[in-house]
């Protein structure tokens, strides 16, 4: 299975650190935040990696992971001219993904504690559609939130930072896809805020009764407030081994 991280955006609530470089080479313990990400995937045994993020910082991103030789993994990369949305900034791996393969896709402000094996493995066992994971969360309305339906284990709809959240979980940034997503991400239309959004693409998925889900266990954050970043700096204090 191969892997993509979006590492792109613009980082606007971490402004003014985001003014001179990428949110996700901003330091997090002693490494650059991409580095967990990377790392996260080797060790569920994907080797492949495509990492889209912007112009300006894939220079730098190159001279953190370069090939990918030195972290055990095989990296591509693609720019992303303009933060368009998540979904896409998924669309430009396309031509770097096999017809028909399943793949894993990282947000890559997200950090978190559990081996993304076990889930890997459960949906190469699923026979179509998508599969996110959860996370319970204190504060949903920050996040994409899930109507649960508990007893098929499908996702009825996903709500993009709902004012009345339907559940207390929220949609973390890592998604199972098989090469169906780029059918729906051609089907999408920007949001409000001009953006391909990768919820209206997980909301096609879970129309057709195809977007499973597992819960998150260990801890899980994304780094893409102070408060957050900070969070993720005490929790990854060690070395990455
Ligand atoms: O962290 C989980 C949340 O991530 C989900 O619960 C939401 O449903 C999902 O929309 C997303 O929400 P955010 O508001 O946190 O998304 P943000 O714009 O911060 O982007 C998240 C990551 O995606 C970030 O690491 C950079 C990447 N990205 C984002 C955009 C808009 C790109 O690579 N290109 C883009 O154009």
């Amino acid at each position: 299975m191969k892997a993509v991280i979006l590492a792109g955006g613009t980082g606007t609530r971490l402004k003014p650190l985001t003014y001179w470089t990428n949110k996700h080479l901003l330091p997090v313990g002693s490494y650059p935040m991409i580095c967990y990400g990377v790392t996260k995937l080797r060790d569920a045994g994907i080797r492949d990696i495509v990492i889209v993020t912007g112009r300006s910082a894939l220079g730098s991103f190159a001279d953190v992971l370069g090939s990918g030789r030195d972290w055990g993994v095989s990296i591509a990369y693609k720019v992303q001219e303009e933060a368009g949305g998540i979904a896409q900034a998924l669309d430009l791996a396309r031509p770097l993904l096999l017809p028909k393969e399943k793949f894993v896709v990282l947000l890559g402000d997200n950090l978190f504690e559990e081996s993304l094996q076990p889930y890997r493995e459960h949906f190469e066992r699923q026979p179509e559609g998508a599969m996110v994971l959860l996370k319970k969360v204190a504060d949903p309305r920050r996040y994409g939130v899930p109507k649960i339906d508990p007893n098929s284990g499908v996702i009825q709809s996903i709500e993009e930072k709902p004012e009345n959240p339907p559940s207390e979980y929220c949609v973390t940034g890592i998604y199972f896809y098989d090469t169906e997503v780029f059918t729906w991400i051609n089907g999408i239309k920007p949001s409000r805020r001009g953006e391909l959004e990768i919820t209206d693409v997980n909301n096609a998925f879970a129309k057709e009764g195809k977007l499973h889900y597992k819960e998150l266990t260990g801890w899980w954050t994304d780094a893409g407030t102070f408060e957050s970043l900070e969070e993720a700096g005490k929790r990854l204090k060690g070395a990455i081994t």
